[in-house]
């Protein structure tokens, strides 16, 4: 397990160019399963639940070959096999290949993945639209297995909750069912659209994708397609807020600051000094930011994913902050964390209550999720003295090497094997 040291009052110069979406290139890597053509993806981030679902696909007979910054994927000698609880309980992503899987083969097991550390993270949704569209479900040993007699036959899918799991796994199965799809509430996060984009440059049929309902005309096969993967629009915010906090000039580059939306209108109402660009967002010091209340929503409404980064940058704000999570049941384990780093958080059910104006000091830490952990790299670097973050794995999940990006930037920050 490695650390991370982090020395504070970091200054951060310069800019960033930010790579491909990690929510983005997992369906993108499991739609491989739905052709024998090659699935050439390029963007594609270096990160440990790409590798992790990279090895997923290839015990199933998915060849892969990786070249500088693209990957070439092919599923014409696939196989049908039974998907592990070991990595599937490491990455709730790999629940996305039993849509594919049951429109390939007409049938699937894989290991229930369990909850994680911001809750159960159930799948009933996503079994019942794959119900919807013909298949059968027993729960058996903590495996969910699948049938299908023939093949999944189009139909009107409607979602309890704008699910993105269930969304993604819905859309791939369609896309070979027979006849018309209809999903209704669907999720409409960019990640879905850059899912229907790439499935459509294959010959699928969809539209709708980013609207509430999204139409699917199946097809018999998919071709050859080369794709490139949208850029990660929570690494992107992470990045923006960081540069809020430390109050310097910087520049977050190849972006889509329209999937910032709501980011962007909640820091300018803190009074933070942006501006934006097609492809970028400039941030410039400012004399003072304020408190705000924010929850969070299915896109395009405040991202659960950047709940934590912003709550760390309230902490140092004038005034104190509401935050309501709304999507997950239990995402608020680094307020204890922040706490220990100086901020003053309370929790009471879904809402964290923030005071402002506090000095962050650093101390060592534990990270426990992903977007958790990097919420404390933002404490560390505006705090006084240094911070030791445990479990930088949780990191290493959605940041590609962190020190490294970081320390080109101005911070001081080292990894160590412990
Ligand atoms: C995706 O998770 C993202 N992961 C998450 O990012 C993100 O936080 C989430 O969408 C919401 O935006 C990937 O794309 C790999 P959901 P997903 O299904 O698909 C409940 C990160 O940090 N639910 O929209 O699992 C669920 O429990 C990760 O990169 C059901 O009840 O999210 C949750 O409360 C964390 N039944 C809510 O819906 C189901 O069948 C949202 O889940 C499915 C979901």
């Amino acid at each position: 397990m490695d650390k991370l040291i982090i020395s504070g009052n970091a200054k951060l110069k310069g800019s960033i160019d930010v790579k491909g979406s990690k929510n983005s290139a997992l369906p993108l890597l499991v739609s491989s399963l739905l052709t024998d053509k090659d699935l050439i993806l390029s963007n594609l981030p270096d990160l440990e639940d790409i590798n992790n679902m990279q090895k997923l696909l290839k015990e199933y007979g998915v060849s892969i070959k990786n070249r500088k910054n693209e990957i070439t994927l092919n599923g014409k000698n696939i196989f049908n096999r039974v998907a592990d609880y070991d990595i599937v309980r490491k990455m709730r992503a790999s629940i996305l290949i039993l849509g594919p899987l049951l429109s390939k083969f007409g049938e699937a097991k894989i290991s229930l993945p369990g909850g994680c550390a911001i809750g159960t993270r159930p799948i009933d949704i996503h079994l019942l639209g794959l119900k919807q569209l013909g298949a059968k479900f027993q729960i058996e040993n903590g495996f969910v297995i699948g049938k299908v007699n023939k093949h999944l036959i189009g139909s009107n899918v409607n979602l309890p909750f704008p699910s993105v799991g269930a969304t993604e796994n819905i859309l791939m199965a369609s896309v070979l069912a027979q006849g018309k799809t209809k999903i209704i509430n669907a999720a409409k996060e960019p990640e879905i659209i850059d899912l229907a984009n790439s499935l459509n440059s294959m010959g699928a049929k969809i539209s709708g994708a980013g609207s509430k309902v999204i139409l699917i005309e199946g097809v018999k096969s998919l071709k050859k397609t080369n794709y490139q993967i949208l850029s990660d629009r929570i690494v992107a915010g992470t990045f923006i807020i960081a540069a809020v906090m430390i109050n310097k000039n910087f520049k977050v580059k190849k972006i889509n600051p329209h999937h910032l939306d709501s980011l962007i209108v909640a820091l300018e109402k803190m009074g933070a000094n942006l501006k934006v660009k097609k492809t970028s967002v400039e941030i410039s010091p400012t004399e003072k930011l304020k408190g705000i209340n924010i929850k969070t929503a299915p896109y395009p409404g405040f991202p659960t994913d950047l709940q934590a980064q912003i709550m760390a940058l309230m902490s140092i704000v004038d005034g104190d902050s509401e935050i309501k999570e709304t999507i997950f049941e239990n995402r608020f384990m680094h307020v204890p964390e922040l706490n220990r780093l100086g901020a003053d958080i309370k929790v009471k059910k879904e809402t964290a209550y923030i005071k402002g104006n506090r000095k962050f000091k650093g101390a060592p830490v534990m990270a426990s999720d992903l977007r958790a952990s990097v919420s404390l790299v933002l404490a560390a670097l505006c705090a006084n003295g240094k911070t030791v973050i445990n479990r930088v794995y949780h990191l290493d999940r959605g940041y590609e090497k962190i020190e490294k990006t970081l320390g080109k930037l101005g911070p001081k920050i080292k990894r160590e094997k412990i």
